[in-house]
């Protein structure tokens, strides 16, 4: 049955999607603290175990990351966080748990919303930053990792960001 989902958790549920990804929805758990989860959002977010999965394995690579000074955001595991939605047929409301990727809040700006300078500047760095990464922890690949939507640059700062660590690959380590 299609479903269509309601965040009931805080006021409304529009206010509680930060973004929604290609394959993902981030939700904001507090003011402070990111949830991801998977599926593109409404009626299709994923509670099955490959979906797990994925989450756990992508949490364990930014955990990786951030005990190698790595910057990214800091990484709380993956939880069990209870979501409120309605049967779009009958409109009953039900409660289910998804599992979700919890991680601080950056509140650093996209590289997709800078303007085109802040933007090569931030792509330049990152690029340095991968290259590095290979020889440092033994990043093997990384796709996606210079799409402008998982850098994350503060102008001022001048300080990269990475997220999204669904795609990468390490030598000699699993991650499962
Ligand atoms: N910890 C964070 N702090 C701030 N913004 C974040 C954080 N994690 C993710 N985002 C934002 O949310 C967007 C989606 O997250 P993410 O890239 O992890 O999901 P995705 O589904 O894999 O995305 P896509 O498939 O579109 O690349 C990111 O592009 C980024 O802008
Ligand atoms: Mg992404």
């Amino acid at each position: 049955m299609s479903t269509e989902l309601i965040w009931i958790g805080r006021e409304q549920y529009e206010e509680q999607v930060f973004r929604r990804g290609g394959s993902s929805t981030i939700y904001f758990l507090t003011d402070n603290l990111l949830g991801k989860f998977i599926g593109n959002g409404r009626g299709s977010l994923r509670a099955d175990p490959a979906a797990r999965k994925l989450l756990q394995r992508e949490a364990k690579i930014a955990q990786f990351l951030y005990e190698n000074d790595v910057p990214v955001a800091r990484p709380y595991g993956v939880h069990d966080i209870p979501l409120h939605y309605s049967l779009r047929q009958t409109g009953r409301r039900v409660e289910e748990k998804f599992p979700c990727f919890v991680q601080e809040f950056l509140d650093v700006p996209m590289l997709r919303s800078l303007e085109y300078i802040q933007r090569v500047e931030g792509m330049v760095m990152a690029r340095r930053l991968l290259e590095e990464l290979g020889e440092r922890v033994g990043l093997a690949s990384a796709r996606d990792a210079l799409s402008e939507s998982n850098i994350l640059f503060n102008p001022t700062s001048r300080e990269i960001r990475l997220v999204d660590f669904a795609e990468w690959a390490f030598q000699g380590m699993e991650f499962e």
